[in-house]
């Protein structure tokens, strides 16, 4: 770490831990590439932090709980699911910070952000830590960077680069299928998720992002029907001259 990237602000564990916590999470992110490895966790991060400082969270049980949040992930994709990555990842963040003499309270407020960051089932996200770490994983998935990471996911299965509304019912394209693509994730999935965010900011964030998704889907559409123009206000709007 460079001394000009160096924002106490970054820090709220201090930087030995944070290194620490960074370091002792990396083996479980092995492998798991843009959409859930480290690129996913520094993210959510940030966004984690940014929240919390505006709601006056305890940025250092937040820190921790967006550092470890899915560590637990590899777990559940090993066993197909029949694991929860965040109950998993709870379980193995207890131990990690208990090896780094944690106080039991601390724990126990870091632990309850990761098992409850998928918002299933009992694990609702009961403290305002855990309903920033919930939003800002979400917030991750939609935007810029969702569609970014739903073309990765769609790369991996082999999928196409886009079905066409018109000539494809993208109700029929099933999930990981060749026909599947990060426009049908759009539709059932990151489009609704503006929704359901816990937090002023989370929300605010969400329906930002969600306008750029629109947009971005919307030209996907036209310029997959022949490169239609869409004239010289388009341009205006988004280089911000209009
Ligand atoms: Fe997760
Ligand atoms: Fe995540």
């Amino acid at each position: 770490m460079s001394k000009d990237s160096f924002k106490a602000d970054d820090y709220p564990l201090g930087v030995e831990f944070t290194e620490k916590l960074r370091q002792m999470a990396d083996p479980y992110h092995d492998g798991m590439g843009g959409c859930h490895g480290p690129d996913h966790t520094e993210r959510v991060h940030k966004t984690a932090l940014h929240i919390g400082r505006l709601m006056e969270a305890r940025l250092d049980v937040l820190s921790a709980a967006a550092l470890l949040h899915d560590i637990g992930r590899r777990y559940e994709t090993r066993e197909q699911g029949k694991i929860c990555h965040a109950e998993k990842g709870a379980e193995l963040a207890r131990d990690i910070l208990k090896k780094l003499n944690f106080p039991q309270s601390f724990i126990d407020e870091t632990a309850h952000c990761i098992e409850a960051h998928r918002y299933r089932g009992d694990k609702n996200p009961r403290t305002l830590e855990a309903k920033i770490l919930y939003d800002a994983d979400k917030l991750d998935s939609i935007g810029a960077v969702g569609i970014g990471r739903a073309f990765l996911f769609a790369g991996q299965t082999g999928a196409r680069l886009h079905n066409d509304s018109d000539d494809v019912d993208i109700l029929d394209c099933k999930p990981y299928s060749r026909e599947d693509t990060a426009y049908r994730e759009f539709k059932f999935k990151m489009s609704k998720i503006k929704d359901r965010m816990l937090t002023p900011e989370g929300k605010r964030l969400a329906e930002e992002r969600h306008v750029f998704m629109e947009v971005f889907f919307e030209r996907l559409e036209r310029e997959t029907k022949g490169a239609e123009s869409v004239g010289e206000d388009f341009l205006k709007m988004m280089s911000g001259r209009g």
